[in-house]
C-alpha cells in the first residue's frame, strides 16, 4: 500500500488529537518496531506500521467508559477501532484482520505465531522500559 505510514499517522493524529503523550508513544513505539522488522524478512511491514501505530487506540474509549485503562481493556476495545480507522484508508481486508488480532492480543500470552505480533510487544517493552527510567533513552 501505498504512503501506509502517512496515512496511519494522520488517523493516529486525528484519533489522539491533542493527547500528545499517546502519539509520541505510538511513533516511538513504530521507530523500533521498523528497526526490529529489518530482522524479521516474512514481517508484513504495513502490518508492522498499523499495529505500532494504532495498537493502543483501546485506551480513549476505556478511559471515557471507566476513567482508567489497563492493558485488558486496552486488548477488548482497541481491535474494533483499528478496523474502522483503517477501513477508511482502504487498508487491506486480510491484513485489517491481522491487526485487530495482534491488538487484541498485545499485552496478554500470545495467542497467535505471527512474527508482528513479537515485533510489536519487543518495540513496545523497549518504549516502555525507556520511559521508567528517570531519563528517556527512546
Ligand atoms: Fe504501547
Amino acid at each position: 500500500m501505498q504512503y501506509t505510514e502517512a496515512k496511519i499517522t494522520k488517523l493516529l493524529v486525528d484519533f489522539f488529537a491533542d493527547d500528545f503523550r499517546r502519539i509520541d508513544h505510538a511513533q516511538r513505539v513504530l521507530f523500533h518496531s521498523k528497526n526490529i522488522a529489518i530482522e524479521y524478512a516474512s514481517a508484513d511491514l504495513d502490518v508492522v506500521i498499523a499495529c505500532a501505530l494504532l495498537h493502543d487506540v483501546g485506551i480513549k474509549p476505556a478511559e471515557t467508559k471507566f476513567g482508567y485503562n489497563n492493558g485488558k481493556l486496552q486488548e477488548e476495545y482497541g481491535p474494533a477501532i483499528a478496523e474502522e480507522l483503517l477501513q477508511s484508508i482502504d487498508f487491506p481486508a486480510e491484513a485489517i484482520v491481522k491487526v485487530k488480532e495482534i491488538i487484541g492480543n498485545h499485552h496478554s500470552p500470545s495467542r497467535y505465531n505471527y512474527v508482528e505480533l513479537e515485533i510489536l510487544k519487543e518495540a513496545d517493552a523497549i518504549v516502555n522500559k525507556a520511559d521508567s527510567l528517570e531519563v528517556p533513552l527512546t
